[in-house]
């Protein structure tokens, strides 16, 4: 090995920009907490959106979730933390998520979807949290056939430090030798960490991948040198191969926090609402396309 690989090796990434995630409301009408994009962060290439739905207490009948809407170009990964969800698309395809599931959609050549409280939950009301993420598709497989990956929280790999202070769930890529069971077309990392006071985590990712943090509890100190980032902020990071995390030691609260990393696409970005493309030409043969029917609807 050179000298040269040596150094390489060694690089802590430290962290570039942190965001404050912006509160809005989304699908018909339940609040989200984004930090991209928005007019300061575009996207985190080859990522295009990060949502934290809720968390959000429903009364009964009150649950809203996203009715049937179309999407082309891209992947979209629901993680539910908490609640029910019934996912419907144009295929035929339901699934139900729970706490802890994953579905990783990709979308391809387009679905008409819709997103939705569970009828139990809103039934009965009770608390829906979760993330999805918008994943770019390389321009080589943006018109590939739509396919879905349901993981249940159950065969979801899991891994703890020796000292029990970090817990880390592994969504894709892999940590603390756990290894994802999704497929991904490029790689990528998503892992959703649990660190309890006085925890320290060295994290390998991609050298050349684009990565950010974002932190949805309590508050870790990430990068080298570290930056305190607290609940509702993105930390996006410098170059390197690996990130540190680490939470103070009289912390009073655990920090949760999910660390995201793919190797950047570089290749231009049409988006137009559900719709993310290389080009103008594309976003309007996608829209034609959807309302020419081209992209099915939903059966009752
Ligand atoms: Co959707």
């Amino acid at each position: 090995m050179s000298a040269r690989a040596i150094e390489t090796i060694t690089t802590s990434r430290p962290v570039a920009r942190v965001v404050t995630a912006e509160s809005q409301l989304e699908g018909g009408g339940f609040p989200v907490r984004r930090p991209f994009p928005s007019p300061r962060l575009l996207q985190v290439d080859p990522f295009l959106l990060l949502d934290e739905m809720g968390p959000v207490q429903w009364a009964p009948g009150e649950a809203i979730g996203a009715p049937d809407h179309p999407h082309r170009g891209f992947e979209t990964v629901t993680y539910l933390l908490a609640g029910r969800m019934r996912h419907k698309d144009s295929s035929g395809h339901v699934a139900d998520l729970g706490p802890g599931d994953v579905q990783w959609m990709t979308a391809g050549s387009g679905v008409v979807h819709s997103e939705m409280p569970h009828p139990e939950l809103l039934a009965q009301g009770g608390v829906m949290h979760g993330f999805q993420l918008w994943l770019n598709l390389p321009a080589v497989d943006k018109m590939m056939p739509p396919h879905y990956q349901d993981l249940a929280a159950a065969r979801i790999p899991t891994a703890d430090s020796p000292d029990g202070l970090v817990r880390v769930r592994v969504i894709a890529g892999e940590s603390m030798g756990a290894n994802a069971l999704i497929d991904t077309r490029i790689p990528i990392t998503f892992l959703h960490f649990t660190l309890q006071a006085g925890a320290y985590h060295e994290q390998l990712l991609g050298p050349g991948h684009s990565a950010f943090a974002y932190v949805f509890a309590g508050e870790v100190g990430i990068g080298s040198p570290a930056v305190r980032v607290v609940d509702g902020q993105a930390a996006v990071l410098g170059e390197g191969d690996r990130v540190v995390l680490a939470v103070d030691g009289g912390a009073s609260e655990p920090a949760e926090l999910l660390l995201l990393a793919g190797a950047p696409l570089n290749e231009p970005v049409a988006r137009y609402g559900p719709f993310v493309m290389n080009t103008q030409e594309e976003i309007v043969q996608a829209i034609r396309d959807y309302q020419a029917g081209r992209m099915g609807q939903i059966r009752p």
